[in-house]
């Protein structure tokens, strides 16, 4: 994969304060925390059942924009095991539990750039499918990086996109995971789970409060729709998932010479 202009395995450039969600934090316990959400497999499930309706070739190049621990790329490349995959995260912590993992399931088809994607450059036309899964909300400002999603996919290939746009209710989810993971790990793990865990908590707190001071972007589903055709997005499907809080949109975009 040739880029412009890239820094990998840098330590990215957020620059944080206590206020701010901690995505390395977030990372050590991010992947006990999908274990215990439903909603989250469903997310996955949604992805693939999509994808599965594209005519995707069977060397299509896939990107992940803040691709968190991995969980997404994992699972596509266990349909698609021929497809190039680039990660793109800019936490180190959040890269490296994704690159043990991609060890793990022996996928070596892939480039990780530990990077903003704000910093990053990849040429025009390179992507077949770009996936941003509940990142978008944190990567300010949105138009700049639908700008260059916009510019880095084919002229045949799609944008799955879910935005987590709507003010956590931390007590909310909360007892949705305590609900489910009783009911399919037995109190005592659910216990154990939930000490382990506590810091998930609080950085979903703080993922509350972004929303609140506009760190992170809140939008409705109209305001998700209108953002992403005013970037030049065509939008083939709108919907509403994780349990209401995320925007989910499949879009191409219109590259036909005026
Ligand atoms: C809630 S997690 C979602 C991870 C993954 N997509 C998933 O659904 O499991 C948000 C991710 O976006 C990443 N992120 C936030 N801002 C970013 C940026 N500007 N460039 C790249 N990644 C970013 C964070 O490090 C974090 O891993």
């Amino acid at each position: 994969m040739e880029t412009v202009e890239s820094v990998k395995n840098g330590t990215g450039s957020r620059e944080l304060n206590s206020e701010d969600i901690d995505w390395s934090i977030y990372a050590l316990k991010y992947d006990l925390m999908c274990e215990f959400i439903p909603a989250y497999q469903e997310n996955i499930k949604l992805l693939l059942e999509h994808m599965s309706k594209w005519d995707l070739p069977k060397d299509s190049s896939i990107c992940d924009l803040g691709a968190g621990t991995g969980n997404f790329i994992t699972a596509i490349a266990d349909k698609y095991p021929d497809a190039y995959f680039t990660h793109v995260d800019s936490d180190l912590a959040m890269s490296s539990f994704a690159r043990k993992k991609y060890e793990l399931n022996s996928i070596d088809n892939i480039e990780i750039f530990n990077e903003s994607v704000l910093n990053l450059e990849f040429r025009d036309n390179t992507f077949d499918v770009i996936v941003l899964i509940n990142s978008l909300y944190a990567m300010k400002p949105q138009t700049k990086v639908l700008r260059k999603v916009k510019g880095w996919l084919k002229p045949s290939g799609k944008l799955f996109v879910i935005d987590w746009g709507r003010e956590n209710n931390v007590l909310d989810w909360t007892w949705y995971v305590a609900k489910n993971a009783i009911r399919n790990h037995g109190i005592k793990k659910t216990v154990s789970a939930f000490v382990e865990g506590a810091e998930v908590i609080r950085q979903n707190r703080l993922g509350k409060k972004g929303h609140q001071t506009g760190k992170f972007w809140r939008h409705t589903t109209q305001e998700f729709k209108e953002t992403l055709e005013e970037a030049g997005f065509v939008i083939e499907h709108l919907d509403v998932c994780y349990r209401g809080y995320s925007d989910l949109a499949i879009c191409h975009v219109n590259k036909s010479p005026t």
